[in-house]
């Protein structure tokens, strides 16, 4: 059981740096939450200073309702796997994963079976008199999560495990990852820069820039639901599409012109504009790639484009376009909508024709870039 709170927590290095700002989150007890956001907006930092490795400068940090401020690392039942995993070398990986254990003085007998355990969840038994040097990435990744679960600590910290590791095994040691949470059955907070990790891993993301949170919320919330424009930018992939427009409110409902196409903005969408007062004018418009619609013919209100790349994905297609003023855009399209021919036609050069469903679309603001709606 542990649940954990931070409350108004600052971080200043030495040299000034403010890496961490205001930063306030409740953690539920056996919750998975993760931070993200680019390099530097001080995930590690955070967790740092959960796991006692890093002092804070400034607010409280509460593990199951007590404070820890001053409590040492070993006394805060915290468990910590790292991004280069921070093996020793010189040991086999059995005695690896037996090392704190062992500084407790637990008895042997208990050892074997906790390491022989961990070895089995994590399927790396054949390598347990393997010394780390002969292992690939993945099985040193999964020894030093093997170390941390044998310390059956309380919450289970991870920064980064899977950045060293080739796209393909990282995929498949996510898909680990969240089959030892139903094991573990812990609180975890995850540090990543990886907005799929973020999304496929988390109960909850906590998206950072800066040293400050952007916003907190489910994985469909996020999505859906972006505060600002940066949240917006950073979740998806590819990324949201961004158009500077005019948003035009006219006999009860509402229309952007992006680029001189006329588009109405679904019903739903105008009730919760109207809601905000929101009266027209200069917006941010975010559009993203899977709603973009290809016409197959010119249209008035369709945008002209012109195709610059066509990435093929297998199931779908990456659509590089340009709009007359420079703009480009990015379309994806299903392969299954698309006859051989037409598929054909989209490369570079050629012309084709863009509309946007009125119920996808975002609005931010061009001054703050909040949401104009949520
Ligand atoms: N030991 C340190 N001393 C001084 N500045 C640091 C130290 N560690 C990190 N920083 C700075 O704090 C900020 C946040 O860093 P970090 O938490 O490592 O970010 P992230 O993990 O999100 O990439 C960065 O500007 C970084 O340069
Ligand atoms: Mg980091």
């Amino acid at each position: 059981m542990a649940s954990v709170k931070l409350t108004n927590v600052k971080k200043v290095y030495d040299n000034h740096v403010v890496a961490v700002d205001d930063f306030n989150l409740e953690i539920a007890d056996k919750e998975f939450v993760v931070f993200v956001g680019p390099s530097g907006c001080g995930k590690s930092t955070t967790l740092r200073m959960i796991a006692g490795l890093e002092e804070i400068s400034g607010g409280t940090i509460e593990i199951d309702g007590q404070v820890v401020n001053d409590l040492q690392p070993k006394d805060r039942n915290i468990a910590m796997v790292f991004q280069n995993y921070a093996l020793y070398p010189h040991m086999t990986v059995y005695d690896n994963i037996a090392f704190s254990l062992r500084l407790k003085k637990v008895p042997e007998n208990v050892v074997y079976e906790k390491v022989t355990h961990a070895a089995e969840v994590l399927g790396i038994t054949d390598y347990l008199l393997r010394k780390p040097r002969a292992l690939s990435g993945g099985q040193r990744q999964r020894v030093a999560i093997g170390r941390a679960m044998v310390r059956d600590s309380n919450v289970f910290l991870m920064d980064e495990p899977l950045s060293n590791l080739d796209a393909k095994l990282r995929n498949q040691m996510r898909a680990e990852i969240i089959l030892l949470r139903k094991q573990l059955d812990t609180t975890f907070v995850y540090v990543t820069h990886d907005q799929t990790e973020a999304m496929t891993l988390g109960d909850r993301i906590v998206i950072m820039k800066d040293g400050f949170i952007q916003q907190v919320g489910t994985p469909t919330e996020v999505f859906e639901k972006p505060h600002n424009l940066f949240v917006a930018e950073f979740i998806g992939a590819p990324k949201m599409n961004i158009m500077k427009t005019e948003l035009v409110k006219a006999g009860g409902k509402y229309y952007v012109t992006p680029y001189g196409a006329e588009m109405e903005v679904d019903g739903v969408t105008g009730q919760l504009l109207a809601q905000k007062e929101v009266s027209g004018g200069e917006v941010i418009l975010g559009v993203r790639p899977e709603h973009i619609v290809l016409a197959k013919n010119p249209a008035p209100n369709a945008i002209e484009a012109t195709v610059l790349v066509n990435e093929m994905m297998g199931s779908e297609l990456h659509l590089h376009v340009q709009v007359p003023d420079g703009t480009k855009l990015i379309v994806r399209t299903p392969t299954v909508d698309l006859s051989h021919e037409e598929r054909a036609n989209l490369k570079y050069g050629n012309k084709v024709y863009l509309t946007f469903p009125g119920k996808v679309m975002y609005f931010f603001d061009p001054k703050t870039e909040e949401n104009l709606i949520y």
